[in-house]
């Protein structure tokens, strides 16, 4: 069983971008918790999306949690404008650098949370120094990049060696290729957070708070 209640937190990857605070406002609506907000910069993983300032302009759009997610390396010099941009958890990959504990310092020293994420090959055991500096765990269950790929069960197996390093308060969040068929193979692994793209944006809105509502409980 989850520790904290599952949350849900939509990557916004696979909204539609042209309509971005739209989409935002209606993810928020229908019940999600977290708005996942994927950042990559074609160097760390082979596709590009958006910087600090489109955080920025979606922040008025909705209160609920920006669990923002860097897939940038190096990414030291852009925690500021992500911090200021408005997001309240930044979550950095294992992968991304030499000195991972630093970056977490400086994430905690803005005054929010801090996540580390590790890739499908990264193992467990290399969190476990930085764990006093962590808000939360992020799993990979595909290799970053794209939305719409194949959950990786391996993958998922590594929640379940993170879970014995985690306090109260620290959560675990999985990211790739989740549905309402994977996800209570995620949540009984001790996942708390649920990110989904496809499976949420590639359904029409109406069906948004049914399905928000079935992977927080179908587990
Ligand atoms: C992949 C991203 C994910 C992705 C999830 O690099 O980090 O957040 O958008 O999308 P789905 O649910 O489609 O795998
Ligand atoms: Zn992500």
């Amino acid at each position: 069983m989850a520790v904290h209640p599952v949350r849900i937190a939509p990557s916004i990857l696979s909204a539609d971008f042209a309509k971005l605070g739209e989409e935002v406002r209606a993810i928020d609506a229908a019940g999600a918790e977290y708005i996942h907000i994927d950042v990559m910069d074609g160097h760390f993983v082979p596709n590009l999306t958006f910087g600090a300032p489109v955080v920025k302009c979606l922040r008025p759009h909705s209160k609920k949690v920006f669990d923002v997610h860097l897939m940038v390396a190096p990414v030291d010099h852009l925690i500021g404008d992500f911090a200021d941009a408005g997001a309240d958890i930044i979550t950095v990959h294992q992968e991304a650098g030499p000195h991972l504990h630093r970056t977490l310092q400086s994430i905690k020293a803005r005054g929010i949370k801090a996540g580390v994420s590790l890739n499908p090959s990264t193992p467990a055991a290399t969190v476990a120094h930085v764990m006093d500096l962590v808000d939360l765990v992020l799993v990979m269950t595909v290799n970053p990049g794209f939305g719409g790929q194949a959950f990786i069960p391996d993958a998922a197996d590594r929640a379940r060696e993170i879970k014995p390093l985690l306090t109260p308060g620290q959560r675990l969040e999985m990211d790739g290729g989740l549905n309402p068929q994977n996800c209570p193979i995620a949540v009984s692994a001790g996942v708390d957070v649920l990110v989904v793209g496809t499976a949420l944006f590639g359904r029409p809105r109406s069906e948004w708070p049914g399905l928000i509502d079935r992977y927080r409980t179908k587990n």
